[in-house]
């Protein structure tokens, strides 16, 4: 039997996918800015709609109210220390773009939120619903556009999110995804299947 240790009730949930939220205000010379958010999910399929939690008292939180969108950036290890750095400085303060010499660039089907050029993908959300939970707010947005970087793609066309070098978030510090342990399903598939299917990915 394994020893347990007994924690207050917490948010113990991990790994996360740690993300960088673009967002902007409505007036033309408003500039963009990124934070960065631990407490993102998936919320539903059809439609696609996701998931950010955010303080009040963030600046990006008026950005995302008054615009109703935002963007939501994967992260990955080239990005890792822009990433923690746009989650410790506040956009009241910097601009987070100039100061870690980032782009951004149109994101597909926003009027304001742009989405960061550097990243290896990003998901372009509509604000649908705000729930003010207690201390964070959580967006629920409707993915509305989607663009992943040409080269996670095999000639096949199938995507290799595997071969990203995407960053989790695990209580307190940032993870690399690299190992691929198996697939959807690989559980229960034929040995054969198995070994043919774990050659295709990338390490
Ligand atoms: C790894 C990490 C995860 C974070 N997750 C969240 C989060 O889920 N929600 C939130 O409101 N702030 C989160 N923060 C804090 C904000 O990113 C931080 O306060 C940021 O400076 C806010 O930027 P802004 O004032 O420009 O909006 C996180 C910070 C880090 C480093």
């Amino acid at each position: 039997m394994n020893k347990f240790r007994t924690f207050d009730p917490c948010t113990l949930l991990a790994p996360l996918p740690v993300v960088m939220v673009t967002c902007k205000g409505v007036k033309a010379e408003d500039k963009p800015n990124i934070i960065t958010i631990g407490w993102a999910g998936t919320v539903n399929s059809q439609p696609p709609m996701v998931s950010v939690s955010v303080r009040k008292e963030r600046f990006s939180h008026h950005l995302m109210m008054e615009s109703g969108e935002f963007v939501v950036n994967l992260v990955d290890r080239p990005l890792c220390d822009a990433c923690d750095y746009c989650g410790v400085k506040s956009g009241k303060d910097v601009d987070k773009f100039a100061e870690q010499k980032l782009t951004a660039m149109p994101a597909l089907g926003m009027d304001y939120a742009p989405a960061i050029a550097e990243a290896p993908a990003y998901l372009s959300c509509k604000v649908r619903q705000v729930i003010e939970l207690g201390s964070h707010d959580m967006f629920i947005g409707e993915v509305v556009g989607v663009q992943v970087r040409d080269d996670l793609f095999d000639e096949d066309g199938s995507l290799h999110m595997e071969s990203a070098r995407l960053v989790a978030y695990n209580h307190g510090v940032y993870q690399n995804t690299q190992d691929v342990i198996g697939f959807f399903g690989y559980s229960v598939a034929r040995p054969d299947v198995f070994e043919r299917r774990m050659k295709t990915y990338h390490k």
